[in-house]
């Protein structure tokens, strides 16, 4: 008898097409305009992420994106009483919080739960008083996943950036990742131990925060190679993507790119 599994979302990240506009300073390419293609081309979400220095999206971006998109939108930010007044005044679908450093080129990986404790639960009674879906974007940990349920996120999203890396490590000797896992001169047979370690502390993590009722997304690094995997787990009920699908888009045409990732997608 065939049993369904149960469906994996696409969330497309945009933040790209908003680099790309920023290294001109002008008004094209237009993150608005990828939104249709996405939504048309099967993307569950819109993914965006309104930093604090403002180095792609916009909050005028923000606002176009979230009052005109068919799909729902999940907006990523800081912990930071500015910029969730503008969250909370932009109302998408959800908040992702994230850790946010100025000097970083992308999110290095997920919030200091325990550390950064009191000022996550702070947005977070903030953001409650909203229809505002929340989200923690953490370590695939289970002192993370439970430290999340314990403050009241409907979601988590787990970090898959240490999978991503070392998987691009073992199949194309990648020489630099913006993780201190580059240090470690690493032979094949200990990178596929590290490997399988990372996707089983994903699994667990994932497994561990659907038993106690949250919903599990999760992201950083994904692409067309090393997303079966993730695709694989059950519990995962929704992936995040950026910069593979866009890089893919400058050759492919991103309405292709986001259907190719879409069907990966399928269990
Ligand atoms: N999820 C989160 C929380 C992120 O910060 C990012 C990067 O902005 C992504 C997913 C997407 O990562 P990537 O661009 O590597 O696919």
């Amino acid at each position: 008898m065939l049993v369904d599994k149960p469906k994996i979302d696409l969330g497309v990240n945009i933040d790209h097409i908003a680099v790309l506009r920023e290294a001109r300073k002008i008004n094209d390419p237009d993150p608005l305009m990828a939104l249709a293609i996405c939504a048309q081309s099967g993307a569950d979400q819109i993914t965006i992420h309104l930093r604090e220095d403002r180095r792609h999206i916009h909050d005028d971006d923000a606002r176009r994106i979230i009052s005109s998109s068919p799909i729902p939108v999940n907006l990523e930010c800081a912990i930071d009483p500015d910029i969730i007044t503008i969250v909370t005044a932009l109302n998408p679908h959800r908040a992702t919080l994230v850790p946010e450093k100025r000097a970083e080129v992308t999110t290095e990986g997920g919030l200091d739960v325990m550390g950064s404790y009191d000022a996550i639960l702070n947005t977070i009674n903030i953001l409650k008083d909203s229809e505002i879906e929340i989200s923690l974007f953490i370590d695939p940990t289970i002192q993370a996943v439970e430290l999340s349920k314990k403050l009241g996120a409907q979601w988590v999203e787990l970090h898959t950036g240490t999978y991503a890396n070392l998987y691009a490590m073992r199949y194309s000797a990648l020489p630099h990742s913006h993780h201190a896992i580059d240090e470690l001169r690493a032979t094949r047979g200990e990178l596929d131990v590290q490997l399988q370690k990372a996707l089983n502390d994903i699994k667990i993590a994932a497994d561990h925060a659907h038993s106690i009722g949250l919903k599990v997304a999760a992201g950083h690094g994904l692409n067309y190679h090393n997303v079966t995997a993730i695709v694989s787990m059950n519990n995962i009920t929704e992936l995040n993507i950026g910069q593979s699908i866009i890089a893919r888009s400058i050759f492919t045409g991103l309405g292709s790119a986001v259907k190719e990732m879409k069907s990966l997608c399928q269990r």
